[in-house]
């Protein structure tokens, strides 16, 4: 298959090119496209057909659900039993935007989107190319992340290029992201709203709108035997190629640990990367050194941790050290992400 590459500017949208795009979700094919958090690859969520292409496409394991992208609130009822208030609460507050709400889904549904579950995880996303495809596309547009299972979800059109050029039919480029995280997760069919992947909007800001929200207890514990609730929380994610150890304490321990692994490391005649920030590249004399962003303003750390362990993959470091990133607001996201990709490997200095 030939997968088309189209430009699209956010604040101009080619309706023609929109078109043809809609028209693609229409017929069962998928197209991937930009959201404020990572590039979604969607397909027609309410064919089941289209559904099992996207699995297909990713090579992902067909028992982790997928979320439906919607564009108008309005839509939301037909594809869930019900929506309890607190739920209705927080679409208005943050909708469209970076949350995924699990409902207990609706016939109209099929199983094949959501990996066998009587639950449906919906979001709006906060982007004009992705709004403007849902509606050309009919209403209801499954989307995970536009990367192969098992890779750092992407931040640009060119990862999904790298992962699946060929498999799918369309990518609309809108550029590089604003979150680079993915959205999160809360779920509403608990009894206490139960954060299941934290994101960009974090448990004070839920809190804020609708009282006690609570972390699932698989995400607490990760090491523990208690499963995550979102099936994919389990699978060790944005696995990089080489080894990855984080490394958490006061920043010039920290740096100075660093140090001492790398030194060790090229002793043993390994390759070695290091992510670090702005503030603390200086310190690092050896290794490859990649700045994250700056501990000033967080948002760029989440914006290029996917991009940089990309990076890190084609340079072909044998282990990457990284800093730890417990910042204010998605410290929390952040460092689930970091963490999972290094496999809970993490030392404290
Ligand atoms: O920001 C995002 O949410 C991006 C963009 C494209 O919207 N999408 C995304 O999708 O991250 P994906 O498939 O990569 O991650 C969806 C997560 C998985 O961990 C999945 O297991 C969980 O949501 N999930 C989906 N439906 C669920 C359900 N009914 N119950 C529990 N977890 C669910
Ligand atoms: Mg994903």
């Amino acid at each position: 298959m030939k997968t088309k590459v189209i430009r699209m500017n956010p604040e101009h949208i080619d309706r023609n090119a929109m078109e043809e795009a809609g028209m693609i979700l229409k017929k069962g094919g998928l197209v991937a496209f930009p959201t404020e958090t990572v590039y979604g690859l969607g397909g027609n969520a309410l064919d089941e057909e289209a559904a099992g292409k996207i699995y297909q496409a990713k090579g992902r394991p067909s028992d982790n659900p997928l979320i439906i992208h919607i564009a108008d609130i309005s839509d939301l009822k037909r594809i869930v039993k019900e929506v309890p208030e607190k739920a209705e609460k927080l679409a208005e507050a943050y909708w469209p935007g970076p949350l995924t709400m699990i409902f207990s889904k609706s016939e109209e549904v099929p199983y094949g989107t959501t990996g066998g579950m009587e639950t449906v995880a919906v979001r709006m996303p906060d982007h004009p190319v992705a709004l403007a495809l849902i509606r050309a596309g009919g209403g209801y547009v499954a989307a995970p992340s536009a990367n192969t299972s098992g890779r750092p979800s992407p931040t640009r059109s060119s990862h999904v290029e790298e992962d699946l050029d060929g498999k799918i039919d369309m990518i609309l480029d809108g550029g590089e992201v604003g979150i680079g995280l993915e959205s999160t997760i809360v779920d509403f069919t608990e009894d206490i709203p139960t954060i299941l992947r934290p994101g960009y909007i974090n448990q004070k800001m839920l809190e804020k709108i609708i009282g006690p929200v609570r972390m699932d207890k698989g995400l607490i514990s990760a090491d523990s035997k208690i499963r995550p609730k979102a099936p994919g929380m389990k699978y060790r994610h944005y696995a990089p190629k080489a080894e990855l150890l984080v490394v958490e304490g006061k920043p010039q321990a920290v740096q100075k640990k660093i140090r001492e692994l790398t030194r060790e490391k090229l002793e043993a005649g390994c390759r070695v990367g290091i992510i670090a920030t702005d503030e603390s590249t200086f310190a690092y004399p050896e290794g490859i050194v990649k700045s994250i962003g700056t501990r000033e303003q967080e948002e760029t750390i989440a914006r290029h941790l996917f991009g940089v362990l990309r990076e890190f993959d084609d340079s072909g470091v044998d282990c990457i050290f990284s800093e730890a990133f417990d910042t204010p607001q998605m410290g929390q996201a952040i460092m689930n992400r970091l963490l999972k990709a290094a496999g809970q490997r993490k030392i404290k200095v």
